[in-house]
């Protein structure tokens, strides 16, 4: 049998996973996990970019490593780890950002967007996030990395930074390639429907967390920003709130656009906005309970965490050696 590809992909702990971090990666993260060599990591280096209080981030990278498990992910099948437990994801960052230009980086929208955000003091580590990103999948002798559509600008400098560091030195790193899912790519904000949601919005009606409650959901759901035709169907350019909703019934139904349309087409918007909450509720609920018995027991969670991060370890030092070595760093001897 032919030995499986592997697959890598992150995900931050900067704030409670929402539905469109489940319909754009983890979904499609629990499909697939059996048919690759799969590492997840929940990457608090990179939730470190922009401020954060250290106890709320201490808790929810606890949170969101066992929202991975209770969301399907196998610790059999997969490796699933903190990115600050395998020291090589740092290592490996200097080592490449040596062969990464400041132009290249200062091209990357989400560094142009989030520095806006944060005024005169933007951290250098904003400006160099990508660069931890692609130790993050180079470390892995990555073939694919299944993410969403925002993380394609990332994902093509990984490839310009590996393809580089290769003709400088020797073939060293696999060239990666990014796995885009067929629906749930780009969830948008329920509020403002034209950009993307996000974990990290200050309006809590702007999303929906894989912890709220069905009525919260349907409370969200019917707030939704929409539009005054009355007519459901889809057009992202015109009616981009409704077309985001289709679309977040199609991920929750496992449907693609043009059938999850069919089914919901003549209702009345708030019928449709029920029945959007009623596919995310059922979606739900068995991850909720699940999250529940898992938060249950910390030093569990804790003993997952450190099996993780010794595989993971293991593979990623392979890499790190190689590259140290052949950039003249002197081996350390025993
Ligand atoms: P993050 O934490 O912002 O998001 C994690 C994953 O969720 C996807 N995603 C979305 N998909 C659809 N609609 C949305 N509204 C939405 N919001 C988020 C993202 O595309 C991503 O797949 N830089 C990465 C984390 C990272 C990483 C890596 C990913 C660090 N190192 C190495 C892959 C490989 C990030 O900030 O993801």
């Amino acid at each position: 049998m032919a030995e499986k590809k592997n697959l890598f992909s992150g995900i931050q702990p900067s704030g409670d996973f929402t539905i469109g971090n489940y319909y754009g990666a983890i979904k499609n993260w629990v499909k697939i996990q059996y048919d690759y060599n799969c590492y997840f990591c929940i990457v608090d280096l990179h939730a470190l970019t922009v401020p954060q209080d250290a106890a709320a981030l201490r808790r929810r990278t606890m949170e969101c490593y066992a929202m991975l498990i209770a969301s399907g992910l196998s610790l059999e099948e997969t490796t699933l780890f903190v990115q600050s437990h395998v020291p090589a994801h740092s290592e490996l960052m200097w080592l490449l950002n040596c062969f990464t230009y400041m132009g290249e980086l200062s091209r990357m929208t989400q560094y142009k967007d989030k520095s806006v955000k944060q005024g005169e003091n933007v951290r250098a580590a904003l400006f160099d996030y990508p660069v931890l990103m692609a130790a993050d999948i180079l470390l892995y002798q990555t073939h694919l990395v299944p993410v969403g559509d925002d993380q394609k600008q990332h994902i093509e400098l990984t490839r310009d930074i590996a393809t580089r560091f290769n003709h400088l030195y020797s073939p060293t790193f696999e060239i990666p390639e990014g796995y885009y899912p067929k629906t749930g790519a780009r969830i948008m904000s329920l509020q403002e429907p034209t950009s993307k949601m996000s974990k990290s919005d200050t309006n809590e009606n702007a999303f929906i967390s894989l912890k709220d409650a069905p009525d919260t959901i349907v409370r969200k759901l019917k707030r939704a920003v929409t539009d005054s035709e009355a007519a459901v169907h889809y057009d992202e350019k015109n009616k981009p709130g409704i077309s985001n909703l289709i679309q977040i019934y199609a991920s929750a139904c496992d449907m693609d656009i043009e059938n999850a349309q069919r089914e919901v087409e003549g209702l009345s918007y708030a019928d449709f906005k029920l029945r959007v909450a009623e596919a995310i509720i059922e979606n739900l609920k068995p991850i909720q309970a699940e999250y529940a018995r898992l938060m249950s027991d910390k030093a569990v969670l804790e003993e997952y965490m450190k099996v993780g991060a010794d595989k993971a370890e293991r593979t990623a030092v392979k890499t790190l050696r190689k590259v140290q070595k052949k950039v003249g760093l002197v081996p350390r001897g025993r």
